[in-house]
Parts: C-alpha cells; sequence; structure tokens
C-alpha cells in the first residue's frame, strides 16, 4: 500500500463512479448534542465521512452536524445501518426510509451515502429481506450505495442467489486485537461476526472482500484503547513518536481498509486523524500483523466464514 496517503483520500466502490472517504469517523455509544458538537468537530478537522447506524440512535444528530458544518451535502459521506428486519418487505423498507428521513432532517430528496445490514444474526430471510430493501433504496436514490456489516465468506456467497446487486459495495468488520483472558469465552453471537485490526484480522473475509474489490471497513479500530499497553504496539509508537492510536489508524490506512476510530473528545478527533506525516516500514507492518490472534483476537466479533 502506497505510502502517500492524505486525509482526502478517496477510494472507489465496486460498479460505481462513487468514491468512499478512506478515512470515517464512528459515532457509537455518541448520543444526542455530545454526538453533534463531536461530528461537527470531526467535519471541522477534515473527516469527510461519518458511521452511525439505526442501533446507535444517532441518525438525526450526525445529519445536524453536517447541516451545521456548513459542508455541501456532497461533500461529506453519511453511512447508516439497519439492524433487523421489520418482518414484511414493506415494514422493512419503511425502516430503512426512516432512516434516511432523520439524516435529511425530513428534507425532501434525502439519501444516505452508503447503507449497510448491521449483522447477518436475523438468519437468510431477514438478510434476503434486508438487502431487497437496500436495493429498492438504491434504485430510488435513497441511497448512494448499500453494503453489509459483520458477513462472513458464506453470508456474502449466500446473497448472490437473490441479489440484484451484487457484491455488497462494503463490508464492515472488526479487524483489531484480542480479548484478554477475562474476557473469554466470546457470547456465541459474537462470533458469528467479524471484526479488523492487528489482533483480529479476518484473513479469509479480507481476502475474500479484496479479491471481490468489496471496500474492507474496518471498526473499533482503535480495539476501544484496550491494547494501549502492548509492547509489540508501544514499540512501534515510540519509533515514530506517535500514539499507539495514531499507529492502529495508519496501520488500517497502509492495508487498505477503511478505519473509522470513534471519539467524544476533540483531541483525540484531532489526534485519530493526524496520521499522514509518518508511514509504517514493511517490517513494522509484520510485527503488527504477527499479533492476529484469529476468533480469540475479536473484542467484538469474528466473522464465520
Ligand atoms: N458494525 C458493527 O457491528 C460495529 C461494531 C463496533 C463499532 N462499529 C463502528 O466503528 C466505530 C469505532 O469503533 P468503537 O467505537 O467500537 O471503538 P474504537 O474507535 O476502537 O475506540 C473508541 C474508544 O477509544 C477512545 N479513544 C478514541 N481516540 C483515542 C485516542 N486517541 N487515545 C485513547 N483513546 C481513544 C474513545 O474514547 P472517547 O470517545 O472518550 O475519546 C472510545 O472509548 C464505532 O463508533 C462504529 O461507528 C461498528
Amino acid at each position: 500500500m502506497s505510502a502517500k496517503l492524505a486525509l482526502t483520500d478517496l477510494l472507489p466502490l465496486p460498479n460505481s463512479s462513487l468514491k468512499i472517504p478512506r478515512l470515517g469517523f464512528g459515532i457509537y455509544q455518541s448520543h444526542s448534542q455530545t454526538a453533534v458538537k463531536s461530528c461537527l468537530h470531526a467535519l471541522r478537522t477534515g473527516y469527510r465521512h461519518i458511521d452511525s447506524a439505526q442501533f446507535y440512535g444517532n441518525e438525526v444528530e450526525m445529519g445536524e452536524a453536517m447541516r451545521q458544518s456548513g459542508l455541501k451535502r456532497s461533500e461529506v459521506f453519511l453511512a447508516t445501518k439497519i439492524l433487523s428486519a421489520g418482518g414484511s418487505p414493506e415494514a422493512t423498507y419503511k425502516k430503512c426510509i426512516e432512516s434516511v428521513d432523520k439524516v435529511a432532517g425530513g428534507r425532501e430528496g434525502g439519501y444516505v451515502d452508503l447503507f449497510l445490514i448491521h449483522t447477518p444474526s436475523g438468519g437468510p430471510a431477514a438478510r434476503k429481506e434486508m438487502w431487497q430493501a437496500l436495493e429498492r433504496l438504491v434504485d430510488e436514490g435513497r441511497a448512494k450505495s448499500i453494503g453489509v456489516s459483520n458477513f462472513g465468506v458464506g453470508h456474502i456467497q449466500e446473497m448472490k442467489q437473490w441479489a440484484k446487486i451484487w457484491p455488497p459495495q462494503v463490508n464492515q468488520i472488526e479487524v483489531y486485537f484480542p480479548l484478554p483472558p477475562f474476557q473469554s469465552p466470546l457470547p456465541h453471537a459474537w462470533l458469528t461476526h467479524p471484526q479488523l485490526h492487528p489482533w483480529c484480522q479476518q484473513r479469509t473475509t479480507t481476502a475474500f472482500c479484496t479479491s471481490h474489490n468489496i471496500i474492507i471497513e474496518a471498526y473499533s479500530p482503535l480495539v476501544r484503547n484496550q491494547k494501549a499497553h502492548d509492547q509489540t504496539l508501544l514499540s512501534v509508537s515510540k519509533a515514530h513518536g506517535k500514539s499507539t492510536a495514531q499507529v492502529l489508524v495508519r496501520y488500517c490506512l497502509q492495508k487498505g481498509w477503511v478505519p473509522l476510530p470513534k471519539s467524544d473528545t476533540p483531541s483525540r478527533i484531532e489526534e485519530n486523524a493526524d496520521v499522514y506525516g509518518f508511514e509504517l516500514g514493511k517490517e513494522e507492518m509484520d510485527r503488527l500483523d504477527r499479533l492476529d490472534e484469529g476468533e480469540a483476537g475479536a473484542i467484538v466479533q469474528a466473522v464465520k466464514n
């Protein structure tokens, strides 16, 4: 991966002329006015991609921050996710439209840039119903692109039987570090989901996505700061005079993933985007790669392939 990375970088989405900003801003557990302030600070810092979800309860706040920022709608990439099917195609579609309306503040012709299925855990019928609702949003111009989250290879291949839009343009997974022993074993439901960071690299899933040009979004890219004491990470961070969080964001970018660091702390929002003045060498990337612990490395979920 080229070292010449910039905050303004975009990645092409498959089968589309659209591009996705390669650094995103996560807002899970960011609520009400704090969410507005954090999103606004992120946009002023230069982030142009925000990741919300129905489950997070902050789609309205994400849209509100975008409008307060003074940026044009077309300059910002706003993403959300549907958590569960509604029980019928129409009910599921309505759930999606409600999200679009929340993000758009009820404005006519509002849209989201990316709509994801949050999790495959509802089963095959729910996955199909949600995907078909998302395809309808694309037809109607209410979603510019659609994708999945926490999907393993089997889930993505299953979609081929009935999807009009395939492959999904994005798979958002955890690509991060291992659980400390006291958190083991993982709840079974978590094991059905993917994650992405040095301790949990989801190599089968990422290889499949890469070979199909599916954009890989890395959620929990900072491992929620749980690995700040890791000796390998610390040594890389000291070598560059950068924080462990900055090394982790940079690691994801150099892997070709789209990291979604979250923070409600203004200085950290800035720090996590200040990752373009240094480069991790091949040996450092290899050392971080060797931290992979497979499923055991997930703090949220590892995908099932
Ligand atoms: N699709 C899914 O199932 C799924 C699952 C999990 C996450 N996600 C997405 O991915 C985003 C990021 O994941 P995440 O929120 O789980 O975790 P994360 O981004 O890995 O870590 C966020 C935590 O790290 C802290 N932090 C942020 N910057 C820091 C820094 N520079 N130094 C030290 N600590 C720092 C934050 O605290 P403060 O806020 O107090 O600064 C917060 O507690 C989410 O917000 C969400 O958008 C998706």
